[in-house]
């Protein structure tokens, strides 16, 4: 730490953070660091003193395959043989290059060559897999859950749970357990063999040692992350596969620890302002003088990581109140967060964990001092035994150094006798990693307001499981009282079974499994903070009484900035539904999913439902990172075309031209990208209209990706045309407008069959040209009879997948079918939201059906409907960006009595709500000051009266009634204020 008084002569960089911090506070967030990157030392691996090893290991044909472990090299380990074509089992020592059998059993799990393909979700590993690959998964013949425990010289071997053999394995030289509890667990590194008969693969593997903290956890998602010296990733995109015959010994694990690191330093007197700024590789938590410092969670942000790395700075408001004079103490733990083991298409760094932060505090008298993260921290192991984003967490609290983050005379001597037996040593100077530091502008993930469960069910005596009613993203919080070492498994799900116990299925390879361990110290309070789980139910098991658990909800703080209801309960739960999606699905990344081992920045799910998510809370801020994020994606309009769409729509939205220049060199540089791809304009490639209703099955989830695409790549090219004009780029405006053009001409070419039909007519197909604007004006009202034809044809559900759903209603509603549109989207039968409903759907589902090879209850991407809701039913739109000028036009479905909707918008607050009243449509509209709306009201068409509309003038400013009618609806002005009209309705049975 440095204490500089204004006497002093500080240097250039010092004397530049004391005017800044004398002068306006600390603004400039990039800075100079003086901080250094810090981590602590490591164990080598060949020094493991393993006690647990689990590992999947799946074989494609009989033969062998062997786990090593205690490995010191190849001619001194102990091996796990699993022989398949024998249906054997053997444990064997290896000394000197001498393999000698201790024991040897035979096992059902290695006789039953029963084919397990499609068990485990391996489907959804398969997303880029070719069909040969898919085959050889198809092929596969066994799948055995092995694992292997060392107590004291005794050696267990479990086979898919069941213990199978034992032996007692002691190596010459080491000593008998009774004398030397220590040295009996045999210490060397893993590796694995399979035999010469068949290739093996090895799955989801973790070793932890004698202490219970995980030493390594490999899931083997990551080509570039497989740690071994032989073997590749398995093409299932799971797993580390060796051909028939190979030895891969593990050669450079990173480890899964999560270290706490702890700086003490003095202070003359309170300081008067404070900024700390932090960044980790792995998610941490602070401390000052033992209270957690602010309240984000699962931070720092996920971004593309070798380009920029997110820093996070807290204020004076989170952090005066913790500091004081004398003595202080900053604690950090650090988790695993987004590291080798998250998803093989995230982001996510790959090499040891890091952390660097500075806080800077300045004192009445204008001296300032500055602590930042340098060889002076201390680092011990903490009460996290274990930690991953998809498993959970495992905290031992015993494991607690007491007073570790509290102030002490020494910063060393801080840990209570009982804690732990390691020591608080130097942290080590860490590498900085290649992406640039910025600041994070990002709302922050924060915990919300917790959920009670709603009622418990008991499955089998000592299991309790809780329905909290709502499928959310986060965990558990819970409030236990037992003897030290008690535990408390908390599993989630979004599932039950037909006896209430949780139903995993929708995890895949999340283990989503929290463990609390009790201390005793009387009432214990826990929840996790380096991991999440998406889910409704939480199985517990414990022999600790329990009196308290909740469920806490974990997302992006974005605020409300609108709210849509209306008269149909239905409707009510679909809008529901989707905004908890949308949360659900809002770290600091827009994810798939929030519940399995996936959680990806999906460009094409974001895409699809920004405009609904920009409708219900504030995403400026959200978006704004994020259209950073994605500049790198060159891949076909459906996944990359976000780069195009999304600064538009927060154009659009917010009006903020400066927001469209900064994303403006991403979407030209993907329309460049493009037009060099698919000059012709037509693409042939992609996912389209992804997840149709379907049969299951990989294939089916692709939906006509060439129509799609190229449809999608014309309103891109349309989109970059306008955004170009929008922000006078003349040369770049032409250019893009006459691809545009050529594009809309290219799709109606290549896919028009005569009778409005577009491709194979199906809903899609009909949709997006319509919603694009790619239909010639004299062939619009027979695609939209095709449109119509086609949803008949259907039984009128939907046929959509998510950018057929996202566009439904706002065709039907345009071209005069609002009452087919809303049929759609309430029918309670298969497939629809209603009939999602009905089975119970709290949140939105991957797939229109229940269960699938690849199936989340917690997809927010068919949610881009959600837009419709304001733009259509309430019918608020802008007609400039940033609602400088209002469009109102509403839709009214026969079968609603009411709807309204509130938007906080860059020029205000507006409002649009109508109700069926004594033969009316009651209108209410409010626009905020300085705006102007034009309003069109129902017309005839549409069953309503609009030319005897009587305006409650006296609310309010004055109507100016324009006389002009456009699409039969009559078009008027309504200046700022509320306005009130009442619209004869023409159609009695429509009331
Ligand atoms: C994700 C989807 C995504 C798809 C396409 C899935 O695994 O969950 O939401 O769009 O992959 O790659």
């Amino acid at each position: 730490m440095t204490v500089r008084k204004e006497t002093e002569q500080p240097n250039d960089l010092a004397r530049a953070e004391t005017e800044l911090a004398s002068n306006a506070g600390y603004t400039a967030d990039a800075e100079a660091w003086s901080a250094q990157w810090i981590t602590r030392p490591t164990q080598n691996h060949r020094d493991w003193h393993v006690h647990t090893l689990e590992v999947r290991v799946s074989l494609e044909k009989d033969g062998g395959a062997e786990i090593w472990f205690a490995v010191r090299d190849v001619e001194n380990c102990r091996i796990l043989n699993l022989d398949t074509a024998d249906g054997s089992v053997a444990l064997c020592e290896v000394r000197g290059g001498v393999r000698k059998e201790a024991a040897r059993a035979y096992a059902a799990e290695l006789e039953a060559a029963e084919d397990k393909a499609g068990e485990g979700g391996s489907e959804d590993g398969l997303r880029q897999a070719g069909p040969n690959e898919a085959e050889a998964v198809g092929r596969r013949l066994h799948e055995i859950a092995a694992r292997i425990v060392m107590e004291n010289e005794r050696v267990r071997v479990y086979l898919n749970g069941r213990e199978t053999l034992s032996a007692d394995l002691l190596l010459p030289g080491e000593a008998k357990s009774e004398q030397l509890h220590e040295a009996s667990f045999a210490r060397g590194s893993i590796g694995f063999r399979s035999g010469a008969a068949s290739a093996a693969v090895f799955r989801k593997l973790r070793v932890f040692g004698a202490d219970g903290r995980a030493l390594y956890v490999n899931r083997f998602y990551d080509p570039s992350a497989l740690h071994f010296g032989a073997g590749s990733l398995d093409p299932s995109g799971n797993g580390l596969r060796l051909k028939p015959g190979e030895t891969a010994l593990c050669e450079n694990p990173l480890t899964v620890d999560n270290p706490l690191f702890r700086r003490a330093f003095s202070l003359p007197s309170p300081p008067v302002k404070a900024r700390l700024r932090v960044y980790a590789l792995g998610w941490y938590e602070l401390t000052l003088n033992g209270k957690r410092i602010g309240d984000r969670v699962l931070a720092p942000a996920n971004t593309p990581y070798e380009q920029r790395l997110l820093f996070d700075t807290y204020e004076a408001d989170e952090l005066l109140d913790l500091l004081q004079s004398g003595e202080n103490v900053l604690g950090a733990m650090l988790g695993n967060g987004y590291n080798f083991n998250y998803s093989r298409w995230g982001w996510k760094w790959k090499r040891d964990k890091a952390l660097i932060l500075q806080l800077d505090l300045t004192f009445a008298d204008g001296s300032a001092a500055t602590i930042g993260t340098d060889e002076s921290w201390t680092w011990a192991p903490g009460p996290l035994l274990m930690q991953d984003i998809y498993d959970g967490e495992i905290y031992d609290a015993r494991f607690k150094p007491k007073s570790w983050d509290l102030p002490k005379h020494s910063a060393i001597a801080v840990t209570d006798a009982a804690a732990t037996a390691e020591d608080w040593t130097p942290a080590m100077l860490a590498p900085a990693p290649e992406g640039m530091l910025e600041p994070n502008a990002q709302p922050p993930i924060r915990a919300h307001r917790p959920l009670e469960p709603l009622c418990a069910y008991q499955p089998e005596p000592g299991i309790t499981v809780y329905d909290f009613g709502q499928n959310i993203a986060g965990w558990a919080r819970i409030e236990v009282r037992g003897t030290s070492g008690d535990e408390v498994e908390l599993l989630y799900s979004e599932l039950i079974d037909e006896r209430g116990a949780i139903d995993p299925w929708t995890n895949r390879n999340a283990s989503a499994r929290d463990v609390y361990v009790l201390n005793g110290s009387g009432t214990e309070t826990y929840e996790p903070r380096f991991t999440y789980h998406g889910f409704r139910y939480v199985q517990v098991r414990t022999t600790a009484n329990l009196p308290k658990i909740q469920a806490v909800p974990v997302h992006a703080d974005v605020r409300e900035s609108g709210s849509f209801r209306s008269s149909d309960p239905l409707l009510e739960q679909i809008q529901s539904n989707i905004r908890h999606s949308i949360l659900n699905n809002l770290v600091s990344i827009p994810t798939d999913c929030c519940q399995r081992d996936e959680r990806t920045p999906c460009l094409m799910d974001s895409a699809v439902v920004e405009e609904a998510a920009i409708h219900n809370f504030d995403m400026k801020a959200y978006y704004r990172k994020w259209m950073n994020d994605i500049v790198g994606s060159d891949s076909n309009p459906d996944w990359s075309g976000d780069r195009v769409t999304l600064p538009w729509h927060l154009y659009r939205h917010y009006g903020d031209l400066d927001l469209l220049r900064e994303g403006y060199p991403s979407m030209k540089a993907y329309i460049e990208y493009a037009s060099d791809r698919w000059p012709g304009f037509i693409v042939t490639e992609g996912f389209g209209d992804w997840c149709p209703p379907n049969e299951d099955g990989w294939d089916n989830y692709f939906g006509d990706p060439e129509l799609v695409n190229t449809a999608l790549y014309a309103m891109q090219s349309g989109v970059a045309a306008e955004a170009a004009e929008a922000l006078d780029y003349r040369e770049d405006a032409m250019r893009f407008r006459a691809s545009a053009d050529k594009a809309r001409a290219a799709f109606h070419d290549y896919f028009y069959r005569g009778n409005g039909v577009y491709g194979k007519g199906s809903q899609t197909s009909q949709l997006l040209p319509l919603a694009f604007d790619l239909v010639p004006e004299e062939e619009i009202a027979g695609a939209v009879n095709a449109l119509v034809a086609a949803i008949e044809k259907a039984g009128g559900h939907p046929g959509t997948g998510i950018y057929g759903t996202r566009h439904l209603l706002d065709v039907l509603a345009d071209h005069g079918h609002i009452d087919l549109a809303y049929e759609l989207l309430t029918t309670k039968e298969y497939p629809g939201f209603g009939w999602q409903i009905a089975q119970g759907a709290t949140t939105l589902w991957e797939q229109w059906s229940f269960k699938g090879g690849m199936h989340s209850h917690d997809h927010a991407m068919f949610g881009g409907i959600g837009a419709s809701f304001y733009t259509r039913i309430a019918g608020i739109q802008p007609l400039r960006p940033g609602y400088a000028k209002i469009g109102i036009r509403p839709y009214i479905p026969a079968g609603l009595e009411w709807a309204e909707a509130r938007l906080d918008t860059p020029a205000g607050r507006i409002c649009s709500g109508w109700r069926r009243k004594e033969g009316h449509l009651v209108l209410e509209l409010e626009i905020p000051e300085g705006i102007s709306a034009e309003v069109a009201l129902p017309g005839e068409a549409e069953g309503f009266r609009p030319h005897r509309v009587n305006v409650a003038a006296d609310i309010g400013t004055a109507v100016a009634v324009a006389d002009q009618t456009k699409s039969g609806r009559k078009i008027v002005e309504a200046g700022a204020g509320r306005h009130v009209f009442n619209i004869p309705i023409n159609i009695p049975n429509r009331t």
